[in-house]
């Protein structure tokens, strides 16, 4: 596998339009490429482990932050856009178990796509929801 297919690369159509959102995606999408990269190195479990642990962490943070603005923001799907992160934390944390009970670095390869499968798909399809209705509203936060 190439490491191009791994890397999310940002671009501009990932925006959503407020510059602190911006940047905690941006940072973000960084874990989860370094963490990939940890897993197409074939890294051992222990440095694999703590960039997973890295990500959820840098996710709960950026998910928290993120539902602070909504709910300041009077965002109308602010409760279903935090159910949504609170699955997205439950299925991470799942598959955090499974790396760590798994020795296969294919297994852990599935696991990182996986991952950023969930993230962008998430990001394309309920972040720009809040961007969209930003837009609406006429200037950001
Ligand atoms: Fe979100
Ligand atoms: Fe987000």
């Amino acid at each position: 596998m190439e490491k191009s297919e791994w890397e999310i690369a940002w671009s501009n159509f990932l925006s959503v339009g407020v510059a602190e959102m911006d940047e905690e995606h941006r940072q973000f999408i960084a874990r989860v490429n370094e963490l990939n990269q940890a897993i197409l190195e074939s890294e051992d479990k222990a440095t694999v482990t703590r960039a997973m642990e890295l990500m959820l962490a840098e996710a709960a943070h950026h998910f928290a932050h993120e539902e602070e603005l909504l709910a300041r923001w009077q965002y109308p799907g602010a409760a279903a856009h935090s159910a949504g992160h609170a699955q997205l934390m439950l299925q991470f944390e799942r598959m955090m178990k499974e790396f760590e009970q798994a020795d296969i670095s294919f297994v852990w390869a599935l696991k990182g796509l996986r991952i950023k499968q969930l993230l962008v798909e998430h990001l394309l399809k309920e972040d720009m929801k809040y961007r969209d209705f930003l837009r609406k509203q006429g200037s950001p936060g």
